[in-house]
């Protein structure tokens, strides 16, 4: 049922949209930048994927703790400005908030540290991925591309969820949220936390909100179709929102290469510092279109686990930029 269900609302997604070229030549990371654009539709100015977003800005203040699992200077000293970007899934610029297809929403951090250069995390609503390599999100793109109405059944994508059940396992995890302030946020991606004396510490990122409050669906279909993107500034003028930004332990044994294995409830969660929203920037959509943020700009003491996707992810984004700011 909720494969089913999925597998209309991606389709009809694809084919509302006119396609883009397609290369099979091409490095990875640029296939899966234009499978994103073949199924999106191509938008000037605009991110392949969470095309539509909202910019804010606040600080970042690190835990006691922090200091100890890395030497990072984000962890040892005061508090340091961060600029964040909230958005919907889908490089869709007017996609309505309330759409399922919106899910999962994104929150992408720049730590801004005090020696003048930044720390990215760019992470999402869902708690787990629903592929477990950048090759495979590609295929379940071009799954999508290739199924729509009048394709032959069991349909490209059919098949694809078939043979992989950590799609709908996956984005049966997602719901849409009443606010961007009110939803958590995954890193799904490990990373390692070095400290001083050399110790490495598998991790993945969580950003906890103060609630989490999520619509039913027939709630999110009557909401405006930019209700996520004028609640939030508008919230903010009542007063800051915050983050409990945590890290999930790793242990012995725990698969740090792919994002489709969640580990384990009980895992060991580290607050590493509270991320407080202040305001809306005063141009958001100027600000976004300049906006890269990418998973591997990382400081000493903070580095890559073994899952290849994190660079893949990076060049990624850096081709996306390229297009959208020509
Ligand atoms: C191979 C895997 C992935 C690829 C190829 C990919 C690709 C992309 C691309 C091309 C963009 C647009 C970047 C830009 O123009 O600045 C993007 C944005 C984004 N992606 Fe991914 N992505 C991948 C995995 C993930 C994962 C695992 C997450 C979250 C856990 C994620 C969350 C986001 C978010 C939040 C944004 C918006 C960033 C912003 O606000 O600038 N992506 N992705």
């Amino acid at each position: 049922m909720m494969t089913r269900k999925i597998v209309a609302a991606l389709a009809a997604l694809a084919f509302a949209l006119p396609t883009a070229a397609y290369a099979e030549d091409a490095p990875l990371e640029q296939q899966l930048v234009d499978a994103m654009n073949k199924v999106f539709g191509v938008h000037a100015g605009f991110r392949a994927n969470h095309a539509k977003g909202v910019v804010v800005e606040g600080r970042f203040k690190p835990s006691a703790e922090a200091a100890t699992l890395s030497k990072a200077s984000l962890f040892s000293g005061g508090e340091i400005p961060v600029t964040v970007r909230f958005s919907d899934s889908t490089g869709v610029p007017n996609l309505p908030d309330g759409s399922d297809d919106a899910n999962p929403h994104g929150m992408a951090v720049k730590f801004r540290l005090a020696d003048g250069s930044d720390m990215d995390i760019v992470i999402n609503s869902l708690k787990f991925f629903p592929v477990s390599t950048a090759a495979e999100l590609r295929d379940l793109f071009l799954a999508i591309a290739d199924s729509g109405p009048n394709a032959a059944k069991p349909t490209k994508l059919e098949q694809f969820i078939g043979s992989h059940p950590s799609v709908p396992a996956a984005l049966g995890t997602i719901a849409t949220p009443d606010s961007f302030a009110n939803e958590g946020y995954f890193g799904v991606n490990a990373f390692v936390l070095v400290n001083k004396q050399g110790a490495r510490q598998a991790i993945r990122y969580q950003m906890l909100p103060e609630k989490v409050v999520h619509l039913d669906k027939a709630e999110a279909a009557k909401r405006a179709p930019d209700y996520l993107m004028a609640e939030l500034p508008a919230r903010l003028k009542q007063g800051p929102v915050t983050f409990r930004f945590m890290a999930q332990l790793a242990a012995a044994g725990d698969d740090t290469k792919d994002p489709a294995k969640p580990w384990p409830d009980d895992r060991k969660l580290v607050e590493l510092g509270v991320v407080t929203i202040d305001k809306a920037v005063a141009d958001s959509d100027a600000a976004q279109k300049k906006l890269l943020f990418l998973p591997s700009q990382l400081p000493d003491g903070i580095e890559a686990s073994d899952d290849p996707m994190i660079d893949i992810r990076s060049a990624a984004y850096a081709i996306s930029f390229s297009r959208r700011n020509p």
